[in-house]
């Protein structure tokens, strides 16, 4: 594979006339691996085409969603009836109660509010937080991102870092100045901040397996010190699993090891590859949202029945763990596949499907997004094109994790192996 992308280029000259860096979401420009936006026009099971005509095994998979893969047929057949039945009604409708019942199950909580996105939930989830304690501060954790609420911008994940700001401009100080940030996995630090700010400390949010700014794998010690102390100081715990949330078992990440949080965030697979958020935990918390309670959230899209239905087809066929299983296996064989080469330029740190390439082998594979070094970035940076050419496509970001699918194949894995060993 080799040339100009053609279509993709001429389509991406056009877009950045018309929308701001010609994308609907910044990493999607390919800032940070330089190049043009591949233009995606079709997608089934591990593979997409660009506008070009061009295949690519697709390790992106929509940032998450696809867990099941590119149109996986019983997700469409079930998005196609629904959408016969009305796009939209604005009222009440079974899906929602199908949808909570599956949600509820895996996560054993009490109560489900479906919103549109990640970044809604996160939104949602700290104002019950600030309700329920009548608190103002959220303690966050360098490195995790958890949208782009003003509160969340502060410190947080690859998109961010990749634009190379610290910040957002149009953040007000004042609320900024309500978010307080601790270095992940670091129990010193997570002692002093509680001492420090435990009594004014609405909420602590994390990504319980943090996967936005690299694959940082905390010791399960250090959430369970953090589930403490926000119970010592009656600060609400919110796991944001919206990556996390279904990618490790028909549950979440706080199951794999054993924490639980007061309220979780979901999206992506939630929803199957469309728009679909949601807030789970206790009762107590849930019902301060209106109109059970005083804390205002609502949503013409909210609950959406092609979206729902979208959500519900992906996670009954999540629930057989029937996908998990084709997931372990193809995670074992990129181990596999990749023990057998000698001298990598790289590391891979896999947990369960998803896997971060990390070009520098000085140390560690690092915990924490600070410690994330230059050689790394650029040696991810420098061969990103070359992965391209050969029609392996990743997250076009050396902080991004790669995910697989159900509807991966060994000789996908292969082909990711050799793109990414340059054979
Ligand atoms: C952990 C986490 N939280 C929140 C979000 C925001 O979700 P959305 O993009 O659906 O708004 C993301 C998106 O990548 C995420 O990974």
């Amino acid at each position: 594979m080799s040339g100009s992308p053609g279509a993709s280029e001429r389509l991406f000259a056009r877009a950045r006339t018309l929308m701001p860096g010609g994308v609907s979401s910044p990493v999607r420009a390919f800032g940070s691996v330089g190049g043009t936006p591949r233009y995606f026009s079709r997608g089934e099971g591990g593979v997409a085409w660009d506008e070009d005509g061009r295949r690519y095994v697709d390790f992106c998979m929509a940032w998450g969603p696809l867990i099941l893969g590119h149109a996986h047929p019983v997700v469409i057949d079930a998005v196609m009836k629904a959408a016969r039945d009305g796009l939209a009604f604005g009222t009440c409708h079974r899906h929602e109660l199908t949808l909570a019942d599956l949600v509820l199950e895996a996560f054993a909580a009490e109560r489900v509010r479906f919103v549109v996105s990640g970044t809604e939930a996160v939104m949602t989830a700290l104002r019950i937080a600030r309700s329920h304690t009548g608190r103002k501060r959220t303690l966050k954790f360098s490195g995790c991102f958890h949208g782009h609420a003003d509160a969340m911008l502060v410190k947080a994940g690859s998109g961010v870092v990749t634009l190379g700001l610290a910040d957002s401009e149009g953040v007000n100080a004042s609320i900024a100045q309500d978010t307080v940030v601790a270095p992940l996995g670091d129990l010193e630090a997570l002692e002093a901040v509680f001492a420090e700010h435990g009594p004014t400390l609405a909420a602590a949010i994390v990504e319980p397996l943090p996967a936005n700014n690299g694959l940082l794998v905390q010791e399960v010690r250090w959430l369970e010190r953090l589930r403490a102390l926000a119970t010592q100081h009656g600060a609400v715990l919110i796991f944001d699993e919206v990556i996390n949330g279904f990618r490790f078992g028909f549950h979440g990440y706080g199951q794999v090891v054993g924490v639980k949080p007061d309220l979780t965030t979901l999206g992506k697979i939630i929803g199957g590859g469309l728009p679909v958020g949601a807030i789970v935990g206790k009762g107590e918390l849930l019902d301060r949202l209106a109109p059970a309670g005083k804390t205002y959230q609502a949503g013409t899209m909210a609950g959406n029945p092609v979206a729902l239905a979208s959500g519900i087809a992906t996670l009954s066929l999540l629930k057989t763990g029937e996908p998990y299983e084709v997931l372990e296996k193809l995670g074992a064989e990129l181990d596999a596949q990749l023990a057998k080469k000698k001298d990598l330029p790289f590391q891979v740190k896999r947990v369960g499907s998803l896997f971060w390439p990390y070009f520098d082998r000085s140390g560690p594979v690092p915990t924490q997004a600070e410690r994330i070094t230059p050689v790394a970035v650029n040696g991810f940076k420098s061969r990103y094109q070359g992965w391209l050419e050969r029609g392996v496509y990743l997250p076009p970001s050396a902080y991004e994790v790669g995910f697989l699918s159900s509807a991966h194949t060994t000789e996908h894995v292969t082909a990711l192996v050799d793109a990414l060993t340059g054979n």
